[in-house]
């Protein structure tokens, strides 16, 4: 695999005057050269509101901004472009399908995961469902035999790779369950589109909710992926560019995707995504994993060799993050002093505390990984580690 370092500027930058090592993709992705300069590029010469002015900037940033509509479409398989929805990012994403369904999800029951992360529990409990979680292992794999539906039941919510850990939740079993009973199901796939291919078809979720910076685009962008099916549910933004008539006793609104995109976009960060998707599609999508799959195994393995080092969660898939501890070392020293190795981890809960409870531990050090990311990074992380345990010895 061709060295893809090279492409993201950041990663050329020393910290501590040691090599930059990146392993914090989960919290965010460094960003690409053509996806920087896309953006650059778009402030320079196209910048205009979007649907509204009938000038020639307002008319190409217009193109652009629905031509990446259609890209985002095409890469998650969607039936058509209206079925996408450009968000402030997955959790935003999250919180507009809560807030559209309340009506429904108040005083009944969302079915999760015991791995969720936060953005996929507090909507819903601010819309007034309770939660239940799918029994699991200790391995964290989802025992989807013990899938309990009652007549609360009104809404599945499951990321698709756990932001922790890396696992990979049987999404496609689960869907079948839900479909059975004609449940909806959201999938949460913040931690799973820049990793995995995804078909919201042949996955066959309702919703489907990831942000842009994880997968090397903007930040404070996301998309929310709603099937046909939902198309009429109340939007949960108003404003300006959503609507048919506006009289102050009711207002009509627009179809999707525009009804569910009030005010101005975050249009740059849009068409960041579709410069994302293509700077991917350049290399190919298949080699991406291949490698991904190859570096992240290279580095399980590793971490699991080590001698003092408990990783969490075991599933037959696995991507993106891997979590661990190291005996009687606190996560935070540990990161703390791989960070001055130039080594960037996350500590502490992630984001996912009824997860911590369950692995019964209070935080982890994570480390994820991205395209760009070596079989060398994995060992100078496994040689910071040697490094920490010496400290403690
Ligand atoms: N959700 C991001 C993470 O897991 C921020 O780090």
């Amino acid at each position: 695999m061709t060295d893809f370092k090279k492409d993201f500027p950041i990663l050329e930058k020393e910290v501590y005057g040691k090599k930059l090592v990146y392993l914090d993709n989960a919290a965010t992705s460094q960003k690409p050269g053509y996806v920087i300069d896309t953006i650059s590029d778009f402030y320079r010469s196209d910048n205009s509101n979007i649907h509204r002015g009938a000038h020639y900037l307002s008319e190409v940033s217009s193109e652009k901004y629905e031509k990446a509509r259609e890209k985002v479409s095409d890469f998650i398989g969607a039936r058509d472009p209206a079925e996408v929805t450009f968000t402030a990012g997955a959790t935003d994403s999250i919180n507009q399908v809560a807030c559209s369904l309340e009506p429904i999800l108040k005083g009944n029951e969302v079915l999760i995961t015991g791995v969720e992360h936060h953005s996929n529990i507090v909507p819903w409990q601010l819309a007034g469902a309770k939660l239940r979680s799918i029994p699991m292992d200790s391995d964290c794999n989802l025992l989807t035999d013990s899938i309990e539906i009652t007549d609360k039941t009104k809404l599945i919510a499951i990321s698709h790779a756990s932001n922790v850990l890396g696992c990979v939740n049987p999404i496609k079993e689960i869907t079948g369950i839900a479909k059975d009973h004609d449940i909806p199901v959201l999938v949460d796939a913040a931690q799973s589109i820049q990793h995995l291919p995804i078909d919201v078809k042949d996955i066959g979720c309702d919703f489907l909710a990831f942000s842009g910076h994880k997968m090397y685009a903007a930040t404070g962008i996301g998309v929310l992926y709603t099937s046909e099916r939902f198309s009429d549910i109340m939007p949960a933004r108003g404003g300006g560019g959503m609507v048919d008539k506006v009289t102050l006793e009711r207002t009509s609104y627009l179809n999707p995707p525009l009804r569910y995109e009030a005010g101005t976009p975050h249009i740059a960060g849009a068409i960041s995504i579709a410069a994302a998707i293509d700077y991917m599609q350049n290399i190919g999508m298949d080699k991406i994993r291949m490698h991904e799959h190859d570096v992240y195994s290279y580095a399980r393995e590793k971490l699991l060799e080590t001698d003092g080092v408990k990783v969490y969660g075991n599933t037959e898939k696995m991507c993106g993050s891997i979590s661990f501890n190291l005996d009687n070392i606190h996560q935070y020293d540990t990161g703390m002093i791989l960070d001055k190795m130039g080594i960037a981890v996350r500590t502490g809960h992630h984001c996912a505390q009824p997860l911590m409870r369950f692995l019964g531990t209070e935080g982890t050090v994570r480390a994820s990984f991205a395209l760009y990311n070596t079989e060398e990074d994995a060992d100078m992380l496994i040689e910071g580690i040697e490094k920490v345990r010496m400290m403690y010895a």
